[in-house]
């Protein structure tokens, strides 16, 4: 193009040429400055419309790391604000949530007996209630009387808006900080946060990033969890930046914050608290997912794990049966994983703060809660049945998984008498070994099903498919107990009907 342009313009000797005519350069430099000047306001314009479509917020107050108290966020954000604090509010379906006027939640431990039963020796036989929203976390857990046995600071890694006090904790390292905090007992890191003026329930700042409001992991435990998962060679059709992680490099460590999709942290941001985890005095917190996410593949990592002091991993010694007894908790995360709704690319988000419209923006509920009390939103953008067909699906699946439920801890049942039956009659540690390796594996399974909290939506085949091992692992210890007291019969309970305990619509 400009060689052309100069070839044609070499003929016209006569005249000099435009650029040496007088006023000819003033025009250039004034055509380019305009010009420039133009394409300058246009990607000005272009950017701030950029800016806007990723930051459509008027900001009223800036806000930073140290924000943990969610009502300055509120002044930003109030429709997200509204939605977080109405997390206090009573809520109640049939196998879900917690309503009713008592200053706690209904005791699990009462309405299931055999619950009680199965964490005779530790905390949870003690106290072990209904969960409930997300502003009453941190007041739950500073009433709980499984306070009165020692606990460590780490409790609080799930339930307060922590990472000040990890920081503080570690001279401005929130891993270091929270690596020492399993050493600090509940009593002090509670007293500790008071102080720091931090004693807030989960806020915005450990979800989002407080310049870009950009979804991301703050909890050391999920980083840590997330990371080692990934390390491993399970397949994991869920999470296709973990796939592609390992086809890679493979310098540095998986990392949610850099390597993970936009819908995986509308998940991952709820892995750091809705998990399996061990939480105690003798190491710090710890997700187990270095062998997978399945129930089977985390207690092949608690198997192949050891206290710092060499000693046998376990959560509490059963105190009828001397069984070296694995607690499972509350593993959404993991059982999700599982399901086709994973696999589909759903995420926790998509159902627990579906968009919902205010005005004429686009707003995510943040009213975290079963999806039961707002299908419209949660379900139907993706299933068009009508209401009452989605409600009845999901409680066919959830009826099955608890009648499921029940009838595994009836085997659990019969297998613990069954030991202690045995003992009684003198049997020892070794001549019990395969029974108590039983009452592991099934107790196990049951347990990772009934403290799962979508009585066994998130993955139902899945769930059933434990359970179903759970009553395999039941009967097989119990004949193991059972043939070494051979004169003497273990008496097994009556299988109840299952179907009688079922909680009423
Ligand atoms: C396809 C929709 C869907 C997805 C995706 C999903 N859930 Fe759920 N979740 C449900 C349903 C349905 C229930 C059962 C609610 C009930 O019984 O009232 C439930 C129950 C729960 C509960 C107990 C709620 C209560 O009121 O007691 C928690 C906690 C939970 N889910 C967390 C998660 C987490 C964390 C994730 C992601 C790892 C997730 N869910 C993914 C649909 C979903
Ligand atoms: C910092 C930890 C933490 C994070 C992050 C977190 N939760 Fe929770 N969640 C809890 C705790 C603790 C409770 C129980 C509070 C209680 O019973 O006092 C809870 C309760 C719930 C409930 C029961 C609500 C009810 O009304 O019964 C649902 C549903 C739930 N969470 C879903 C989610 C989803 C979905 C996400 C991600 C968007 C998420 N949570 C992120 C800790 C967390
Ligand atoms: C990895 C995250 C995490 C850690 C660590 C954690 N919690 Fe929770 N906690 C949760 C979630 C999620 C729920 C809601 C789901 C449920 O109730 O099953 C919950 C529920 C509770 C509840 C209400 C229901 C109940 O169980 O009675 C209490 C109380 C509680 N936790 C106390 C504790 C104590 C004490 C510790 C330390 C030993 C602790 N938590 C450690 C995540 C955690
Ligand atoms: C447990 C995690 C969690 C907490 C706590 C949380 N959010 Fe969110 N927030 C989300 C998720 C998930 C989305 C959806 C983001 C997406 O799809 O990219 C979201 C989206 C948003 C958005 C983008 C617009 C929208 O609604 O989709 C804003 C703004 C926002 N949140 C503000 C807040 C504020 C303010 C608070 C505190 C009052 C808060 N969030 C607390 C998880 C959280
Ligand atoms: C973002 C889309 C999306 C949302 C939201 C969603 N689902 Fe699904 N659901 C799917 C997909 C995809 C499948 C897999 C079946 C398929 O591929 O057609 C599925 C499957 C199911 C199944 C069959 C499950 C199985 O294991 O065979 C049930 C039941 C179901 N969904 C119920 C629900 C309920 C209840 C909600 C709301 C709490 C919900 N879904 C929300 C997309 C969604």
């Amino acid at each position: 193009m400009t060689d052309t342009q100069e070839t044609t313009s070499i003929p016209s000797r006569q005249k000099p040429p435009f650029w040496a005519r007088r006023g000819g350069l003033a025009t250039i430099v004034i055509v380019a400055a305009l010009a420039s000047a133009a394409v300058t306001a246009l990607l000005t314009d272009i950017f701030e419309k950029k800016v806007e479509q990723r930051n459509p917020w008027v900001r009223v107050v800036e806000v930073g790391e140290d924000d943990t108290d969610a009502a300055k966020w509120g002044q930003n954000w109030p429709a997200q604000y509204d939605g977080y604090k109405r997390t206090a509010l009573l809520t109640k379906t049939r196998f879900g949530g917690h309503a009713g006027s008592e200053a706690l939640p209904e005791e699990k431990i009462e309405r299931d007996p055999w619950l009680k039963k199965m964490f005779h020796g530790y905390a949870f036989s003690i106290d072990y209630r209904d969960r409930r929203g997300h502003a009453h976390m941190l007041a739950d857990q500073e009433a709980t009387k499984r306070l009165d046995k020692p606990q460590s600071g780490s409790c609080l890694h799930c339930h307060a808006s922590i990472m000040p006090l990890y920081r503080a904790l570690g001279n401005g390292d929130a891993m270091k900080g929270f690596e020492e905090s399993f050493k600090v007992s509940y009593q002090d890191l509670n007293a500790k946060l008071h102080e720091s003026g931090h004693a807030h329930p989960v806020s915005c700042v450990d979800c989002h990033d407080p310049t870009s409001m950009a979804l991301r992991v703050t909890r050391p435990g999920f980083l840590k969890g997330i990371s080692a998962f990934a390390e491993s060679d399970a397949p994991a059709p869920a999470f296709s930046s973990v796939e592609i992680w390992r086809g890679g490099e493979r310098d540095k460590p998986y990392d949610p914050n850099l390597d993970a999709s936009r819908n995986e942290l509308r998940s991952f941001v709820c892995g750091q608290c809705h998990v399996e985890y061990y939480c105690s005095t003798k190491m710090p917190l710890e997700f187990p997912w270095s062998k997978g996410l399945k129930a089977d593949q985390i207690e092949a990592h608690w198997d192949a794990r050891a206290f710092p002091d060499g000693s046998r991993f376990l959560d509490y010694k059963h105190a009828e049966t001397g069984a070296e007894i694995l607690k499972a908790q509350h593993p959404e995360f993991e059982l999700w994983s599982e399901g086709i709704h994973a696999r589909s690319g759903v995420s926790c988000a998509d159902c627990h703060m579906p968009y919902m419209r205010e005005g004429a923006t686009k707003v995510s509920d943040h009213w975290v809660r079963s999806p039961m009390l707002n299908v419209n939103h949660a379900c139907q953008v993706c299933h068009h049945y009508d209401e009452a067909e989605i409600k009845s699906r999901v409680d066919v699946i959830q009826t099955r998984t608890h009648d499921m439920m029940q009838r595994s801890a009836n085997s659990l049942m019969a297998m613990l008498d069954a030991i202690k039956a045995a003992r009684a009659a003198g049997a020892n540690d070794s001549q019990l070994a395969d029974a108590l390796k039983f009452q592991r594996s099934a107790q196990w399974r049951v347990d990772f099903i009934s403290s799962e909290n979508s009585m066994g939506f998130h993955a139902p085949q899945e769930a059933v498919r434990i359970l179903g091992e759970a009553i395999d692992f039941s009967r097989q210890g119990e004949i193991s107990a059972m043939k070494w007291n051979q004169s003497k019969p273990a008496t097994s309970p009556p299988t109840t009907n299952p179907a009688a305990t079922r909680p009423s619509d």
